[in-house]
């Protein structure tokens, strides 16, 4: 299997957009700020839509084996949830994804501190992260939607004058491409991804337990209380964490495992398996498969190193998204294709760290299907 996943290799630029791009409002931020709604469709009906607020993904729509179009992506539908909202629903994150233990790191020598949300840990780019902030938008001409945010230096602890620029493209093939360009003038630590929760069987419809999920990867981070890497790679072989043949979820996240106890389910990075690759080179991180209803299918290309697969642990019905449905435990899940949580503070891992004249370049695409 490994094996086969391997050869499913692409180069980036095969699948060429014929999409259209509409803007819309989406209403103005409490300080002001008006925020718009991008609407992409491609040339097969699907359709994507994107509010410069956190650059979030608000609605997908993908066909199901029938062919009709149902929105797979969990939100909300104003904008005042979204700046309220706590679960990251379809946003992108940084500076910093995931975790930092204690919120401190050091870098190049010096210290510096991050604020903590997240029990004793910074979570997701901190108190006012990418996610709650007003991007840039330009509608480029093949229909895609570049979006830019100019991260200060010091904002939430970081250091050096950012810019961080990311490319939503829906292309004719069904593929949904988010390409993350950023540089700085300072050293700094950057980890971006996006927060898309997905239900293929439908936003709002049930949970997701039953999807078939295959992971490629042989090993994974245990964590600890904190949902820190403990720095441990572990195999997955032989427990509840190897999906690297197709497993649902829900088949063994009740087992009495150390660490699905200490992630309230699955909420850690695996470290996916990678041939040797060359630039814009994207392999096969995640399948998941809805058998039932839907017959919907998502691949995940990435070239990051890392993919953490989280099955919605901690919402818990407080939440009510779009057209007043309630998110309950396990509504959806995330495959935030990353760097290794905690980087910062585990020279082991592949280093985050990002440097004036240097480019940080990755791209991820789900890609849907239905049989
Ligand atoms: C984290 C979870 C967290 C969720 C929403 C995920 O990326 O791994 O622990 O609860 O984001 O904040």
């Amino acid at each position: 299997m490994r094996f086969k996943l391997f050869s499913i290799l692409t180069l980036l630029p095969l699948t060429m957009s014929a999409a259209t791009i509409q803007k819309s409002d989406f209403g103005k931020t409490a300080d002001g700020a008006a925020v718009a709604l991008y609407t992409i469709k491609n040339g097969k009906g699907m359709e994507a839509k994107i509010i410069t607020y956190g650059g979030a993904i608000v609605s997908l729509k993908t066909p199901d084996r029938t062919g009709a179009m149902g929105d797979i992506v969990l939100g909300y539908d104003t904008l005042a949830e979204y700046a309220a909202g706590k679960s990251y629903f379809g946003a992108l994150i940084g500076r910093y994804g995931n975790r930092i233990a204690h919120g401190k790191f050091t870098l190049d020598g010096k210290a510096y501190s991050v604020p903590v949300n997240n029990g004793e840990n910074a979570l997701h780019g901190g108190i006012r992260g990418f996610d709650k902030r007003v991007w840039t938008a330009r509608e480029l001409p093949d229909g895609a939607l570049e979006l830019t945010y100019k991260s200060k230096d010091g904002e939430e602890g970081y250091p050096g004058n950012l810019a961080a620029t990311v490319t939503y493209t829906l292309t004719d093939a069904n593929t949904l491409r988010i390409h993350y360009i950023a540089t700085t003038d300072k050293p700094t630590v950057l980890n971006l991804t996006n927060h898309s929760y997905f239900n293929l069987k439908g936003a709002g419809d049930g949970d997701i337990l039953g999807h078939l999920v295959t992971l490629n990867a042989d090993e994974y981070l245990p964590v600890d209380a904190g949902l820190i890497p403990t720095g441990e790679l572990r195999l997955v072989d032989g427990t509840p964490f190897d999906f690297r043949h197709g497993r649902t979820p829900g088949e063994r996240i009740s087992q009495p495992d150390q660490q699905l106890k200490l992630g309230n389910g699955y909420d850690h990075n695996w470290i996916l398996n990678r041939p040797e690759m060359g630039p814009g080179m994207l392999s096969l991180a995640a399948r998941v498969e809805e058998t039932g209803v839907s017959g919907r299918i998502m691949e995940v290309y990435t070239d990051q190193p890392g993919i953490q697969f989280y099955t919605g642990n901690f919402l818990d019905g407080t939440d009510k998204g779009k057209g007043g449905k309630v998110y309950n435990q396990h509504a959806g899940f995330c495959v935030e294709t990353q760097h290794y949580p905690d980087s910062p503070n585990k020279p082991s891992f592949p280093s985050t760290i990002l440097r004036p004249g240097q480019k940080y370049d990755t791209t991820t695409e789900f890609r849907f299907s239905a049989k």
